[in-house]
Protein backbone atom coordinates (compact mmCIF):
# COMPACT_ATOMS: atom_id res chain seq x y z
CA UNK A 1 0.00 0.00 0.00
CA UNK A 2 1.54 3.23 -1.12
CA UNK A 3 1.80 6.21 1.50
CA UNK A 4 -0.72 8.62 1.80
CA UNK A 5 0.47 11.89 0.37
CA UNK A 6 -0.21 14.91 1.22
CA UNK A 7 -2.11 17.50 -1.40
CA UNK A 8 -0.52 20.21 -2.26
CA UNK A 9 -2.91 23.46 -3.53
CA UNK A 10 -0.77 26.30 -4.92
CA UNK A 11 -1.80 29.65 -6.16
CA UNK A 12 0.56 31.51 -9.24
CA UNK A 13 -0.71 34.92 -9.17
CA UNK A 14 1.54 35.63 -12.30
CA UNK A 15 1.98 39.03 -13.14
CA UNK A 16 -1.06 40.33 -11.11
CA UNK A 17 -1.47 42.43 -7.65
CA UNK A 18 0.94 45.23 -6.47
CA UNK A 19 2.12 44.93 -2.52
CA UNK A 20 -1.14 46.29 -0.97
CA UNK A 21 -3.67 44.22 -3.06
CA UNK A 22 -1.40 40.86 -2.35
CA UNK A 23 -1.41 41.80 1.17
CA UNK A 24 -5.08 42.50 0.76
CA UNK A 25 -6.05 39.13 -0.77
CA UNK A 26 -3.53 37.25 1.55
CA UNK A 27 -5.49 38.76 4.64
CA UNK A 28 -8.81 38.07 3.17
CA UNK A 29 -7.67 34.50 2.20
CA UNK A 30 -5.97 33.64 5.91
CA UNK A 31 -9.46 33.30 7.49
CA UNK A 32 -11.05 30.97 5.25
CA UNK A 33 -8.44 27.92 4.99
CA UNK A 34 -7.10 28.67 8.48
CA UNK A 35 -8.92 25.25 9.59
CA UNK A 36 -7.11 22.80 7.03
CA UNK A 37 -4.86 21.05 7.69
CA UNK A 38 -4.73 18.34 5.37
CA UNK A 39 -3.87 20.52 2.53
CA UNK A 40 -0.36 22.53 1.96
CA UNK A 41 -1.55 25.71 1.02
CA UNK A 42 0.75 27.88 -0.82
CA UNK A 43 0.25 31.36 -2.69
CA UNK A 44 3.18 32.28 -5.10
CA UNK A 45 3.29 36.39 -5.57
CA UNK A 46 5.49 38.41 -7.68
CA UNK A 47 8.56 39.15 -6.43
CA UNK A 48 8.21 42.62 -4.77
CA UNK A 49 4.84 41.34 -3.41
CA UNK A 50 6.45 38.25 -1.67
CA UNK A 51 7.62 40.43 1.30
CA UNK A 52 4.29 42.09 2.14
CA UNK A 53 2.40 38.95 1.49
CA UNK A 54 5.28 36.67 3.68
CA UNK A 55 3.90 39.48 6.75
CA UNK A 56 -0.01 39.28 6.10
CA UNK A 57 0.54 35.32 6.38
CA UNK A 58 3.02 34.81 9.22
CA UNK A 59 2.08 32.04 11.51
CA UNK A 60 -0.35 31.21 9.16
CA UNK A 61 -0.98 27.64 7.33
CA UNK A 62 -0.41 29.47 4.03
CA UNK A 63 2.87 29.14 2.48
CA UNK A 64 4.71 31.61 0.48
CA UNK A 65 6.34 31.04 -3.03
CA UNK A 66 8.29 32.56 -5.73
CA UNK A 67 7.48 32.32 -9.72
CA UNK A 68 11.10 31.66 -10.90
CA UNK A 69 14.85 32.05 -9.63
CA UNK A 70 18.07 32.15 -11.14
CA UNK A 71 20.49 29.22 -10.34
CA UNK A 72 23.35 31.09 -9.06
CA UNK A 73 23.11 32.51 -5.63
CA UNK A 74 24.19 36.02 -6.28
CA UNK A 75 26.56 37.39 -9.02
CA UNK A 76 26.41 39.89 -11.84
CA UNK A 77 22.86 38.42 -13.15
CA UNK A 78 20.87 41.99 -14.09
CA UNK A 79 17.10 41.50 -13.47
CA UNK A 80 17.62 38.25 -11.69
CA UNK A 81 16.80 37.12 -8.62
CA UNK A 82 18.14 34.00 -6.21
CA UNK A 83 17.20 31.35 -4.26
CA UNK A 84 19.08 32.61 -1.28
CA UNK A 85 16.94 36.05 -1.50
CA UNK A 86 13.64 34.29 -2.08
CA UNK A 87 14.12 32.10 1.39
CA UNK A 88 15.08 35.38 3.03
CA UNK A 89 11.95 37.29 1.66
CA UNK A 90 9.78 34.51 3.92
CA UNK A 91 9.62 31.73 0.74
CA UNK A 92 9.57 28.32 0.95
CA UNK A 93 8.24 27.01 -2.42
CA UNK A 94 9.41 28.07 -6.11
CA UNK A 95 7.77 27.70 -8.96
CA UNK A 96 10.00 26.38 -11.88
CA UNK A 97 9.87 25.79 -15.47
CA UNK A 98 6.81 27.00 -16.12
CA UNK A 99 5.25 26.97 -19.11
CA UNK A 100 4.94 30.76 -19.72
CA UNK A 101 8.86 30.74 -18.68
CA UNK A 102 9.80 28.27 -21.41
CA UNK A 103 7.74 29.54 -24.33
CA UNK A 104 8.26 33.13 -23.41
CA UNK A 105 11.55 32.93 -22.02
CA UNK A 106 13.62 30.26 -23.54
CA UNK A 107 13.98 28.45 -20.47
CA UNK A 108 15.33 24.65 -21.35
CA UNK A 109 15.24 21.43 -19.88
CA UNK A 110 18.83 21.73 -18.81
CA UNK A 111 17.89 25.46 -17.28
CA UNK A 112 14.88 23.89 -15.23
CA UNK A 113 17.29 21.50 -13.91
CA UNK A 114 20.02 23.62 -12.53
CA UNK A 115 16.91 25.81 -11.04
CA UNK A 116 15.42 22.83 -9.10
CA UNK A 117 18.63 22.29 -7.85
CA UNK A 118 19.51 26.00 -6.57
CA UNK A 119 16.33 25.99 -5.05
CA UNK A 120 16.98 22.74 -3.37
CA UNK A 121 20.14 24.23 -1.99
CA UNK A 122 18.63 27.47 -0.67
CA UNK A 123 16.18 25.12 1.13
CA UNK A 124 12.97 25.81 -0.91
CA UNK A 125 10.48 23.64 -2.56
CA UNK A 126 10.92 23.65 -5.94
CA UNK A 127 7.29 23.26 -8.19
CA UNK A 128 8.70 21.56 -11.29
CA UNK A 129 6.33 22.41 -14.04
CA UNK A 130 5.72 19.81 -17.10
CA UNK A 131 3.48 19.78 -19.69
CA UNK A 132 2.91 19.48 -23.77
CA UNK A 133 1.41 22.20 -26.51
CA UNK A 134 -2.32 21.62 -28.02
CA UNK A 135 -0.10 20.34 -31.35
CA UNK A 136 2.69 17.57 -29.08
CA UNK A 137 -1.01 16.12 -28.32
CA UNK A 138 -2.88 16.42 -31.22
CA UNK A 139 0.20 14.87 -32.69
CA UNK A 140 0.27 11.65 -29.72
CA UNK A 141 3.65 13.13 -28.33
CA UNK A 142 2.11 14.03 -25.01
CA UNK A 143 3.83 11.01 -22.97
CA UNK A 144 7.34 11.61 -25.04
CA UNK A 145 7.54 15.21 -24.02
CA UNK A 146 6.39 15.19 -20.78
CA UNK A 147 8.85 12.19 -20.35
CA UNK A 148 11.98 14.12 -21.30
CA UNK A 149 10.77 17.19 -19.65
CA UNK A 150 10.50 14.85 -16.25
CA UNK A 151 14.08 12.84 -17.32
CA UNK A 152 16.01 16.92 -18.04
CA UNK A 153 14.39 18.45 -15.07
CA UNK A 154 15.13 15.44 -12.05
CA UNK A 155 17.89 13.21 -14.07
CA UNK A 156 20.55 13.00 -11.82
CA UNK A 157 18.87 14.11 -8.69
CA UNK A 158 19.01 12.13 -5.33
CA UNK A 159 16.34 10.61 -3.70
CA UNK A 160 16.54 13.09 -1.14
CA UNK A 161 16.48 16.23 -3.31
CA UNK A 162 13.23 14.34 -5.21
CA UNK A 163 11.99 13.96 -1.65
CA UNK A 164 12.09 17.98 -1.20
CA UNK A 165 10.14 18.92 -4.41
CA UNK A 166 6.58 18.56 -6.21
CA UNK A 167 5.69 18.21 -10.23
CA UNK A 168 2.87 19.96 -11.61
CA UNK A 169 1.61 18.56 -14.71
CA UNK A 170 0.38 21.42 -16.96
CA UNK A 171 -0.89 20.92 -20.34
CA UNK A 172 0.11 24.05 -22.28
CA UNK A 173 -3.27 24.50 -23.85
CA UNK A 174 -5.35 24.51 -20.57
CA UNK A 175 -3.86 26.82 -19.30
CA UNK A 176 -5.76 30.45 -18.95
CA UNK A 177 -8.04 28.75 -21.50
CA UNK A 178 -10.70 27.20 -19.75
CA UNK A 179 -10.17 24.06 -20.89
CA UNK A 180 -9.19 21.98 -17.83
CA UNK A 181 -8.14 18.29 -19.41
CA UNK A 182 -10.17 15.56 -18.23
CA UNK A 183 -9.65 14.16 -15.25
CA UNK A 184 -8.85 10.58 -16.97
CA UNK A 185 -6.46 13.13 -19.20
CA UNK A 186 -4.65 14.15 -16.12
CA UNK A 187 -4.50 10.77 -14.25
CA UNK A 188 -3.12 9.10 -17.54
CA UNK A 189 0.35 11.88 -17.56
CA UNK A 190 0.49 11.43 -13.93
CA UNK A 191 0.52 7.82 -13.83
CA UNK A 192 3.11 8.17 -16.76
CA UNK A 193 5.20 10.51 -14.19
CA UNK A 194 5.47 8.42 -11.77
CA UNK A 195 5.54 5.14 -13.76
CA UNK A 196 9.08 6.99 -14.79
CA UNK A 197 9.87 8.12 -11.16
CA UNK A 198 9.48 4.40 -10.14
CA UNK A 199 12.52 3.41 -12.86
CA UNK A 200 15.11 5.98 -12.66
CA UNK A 201 14.49 6.48 -8.31
CA UNK A 202 12.75 2.97 -6.98
CA UNK A 203 9.39 2.80 -5.69
CA UNK A 204 9.15 4.63 -2.78
CA UNK A 205 10.40 7.84 -4.06
CA UNK A 206 8.12 7.40 -6.80
CA UNK A 207 5.07 6.66 -4.30
CA UNK A 208 6.29 9.79 -2.52
CA UNK A 209 6.14 12.11 -5.35
CA UNK A 210 3.31 14.90 -5.06
CA UNK A 211 2.32 15.45 -8.76
CA UNK A 212 -0.24 18.16 -9.35
CA UNK A 213 -2.61 19.51 -12.03
CA UNK A 214 -2.97 22.99 -13.09
CA UNK A 215 -4.33 24.37 -16.01
CA UNK A 216 -7.68 26.33 -15.73
CA UNK A 217 -8.58 24.87 -11.99
CA UNK A 218 -11.51 25.77 -10.87
CA UNK A 219 -14.01 25.40 -7.45
CA UNK A 220 -15.99 23.47 -10.05
CA UNK A 221 -13.52 20.71 -11.66
CA UNK A 222 -11.30 20.58 -8.61
CA UNK A 223 -13.24 17.65 -6.81
CA UNK A 224 -13.00 15.31 -9.88
CA UNK A 225 -9.09 16.05 -10.86
CA UNK A 226 -8.66 15.54 -6.88
CA UNK A 227 -10.39 11.89 -7.13
CA UNK A 228 -7.84 10.24 -9.38
CA UNK A 229 -5.28 8.34 -7.49
CA UNK A 230 -2.27 10.11 -8.98
CA UNK A 231 -3.87 13.71 -8.72
CA UNK A 232 -1.76 14.86 -5.34
CA UNK A 233 -2.63 18.81 -5.75
CA UNK A 234 -3.26 21.58 -7.60
CA UNK A 235 -1.63 24.40 -9.19
CA UNK A 236 -4.19 27.44 -10.02
CA UNK A 237 -3.77 30.85 -11.89
CA UNK A 238 -6.89 32.38 -12.41
CA UNK A 239 -9.15 31.25 -9.68
CA UNK A 240 -6.02 32.35 -6.92
CA UNK A 241 -6.55 35.91 -7.58
CA UNK A 242 -10.08 36.00 -5.48
CA UNK A 243 -10.19 34.95 -1.68
CA UNK A 244 -13.21 33.06 -2.45
CA UNK A 245 -12.44 30.80 -5.32
CA UNK A 246 -9.08 29.80 -3.95
CA UNK A 247 -10.43 29.39 -0.92
CA UNK A 248 -13.27 27.28 -2.59
CA UNK A 249 -10.64 25.04 -4.71
CA UNK A 250 -8.62 24.31 -1.19
CA UNK A 251 -11.40 23.41 0.68
CA UNK A 252 -12.43 21.06 -2.32
CA UNK A 253 -13.26 18.10 0.32
CA UNK A 254 -15.71 19.96 1.33
P1 LIG B 1 -4.79 28.79 -14.93
O1 LIG B 1 -3.17 28.81 -14.80
O2 LIG B 1 -5.31 28.15 -13.68
O3 LIG B 1 -5.16 30.25 -15.04
O4 LIG B 1 -5.10 28.01 -16.15
C1 LIG B 1 -2.48 27.72 -14.26
C2 LIG B 1 -0.99 27.99 -14.28
O5 LIG B 1 -0.50 28.60 -15.23
O6 LIG B 1 -0.27 27.59 -13.34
Amino acid sequence: MAPARKPVIAGNWKMFKTASEGAALARELRPKVSMIHDVEIVVCPPFTTIPAVAQALAGSNVGVGGQNLHWEQHGAFTGEVSGPMLADAGCRWVVVGHSERRQLFGETDEGVHRKAKAALAAKLSPIVCVGETLAEREAGRTLEVVGRQIGGALGGLSDGEIAGLVVAYEPVWAIGTGKTATSAQAEEVHAAIRAQLAKSHGQKVSDGLRILYGGSVKPENVKELMAQPDVDGALVGGASLTADSFAAIVRYRG
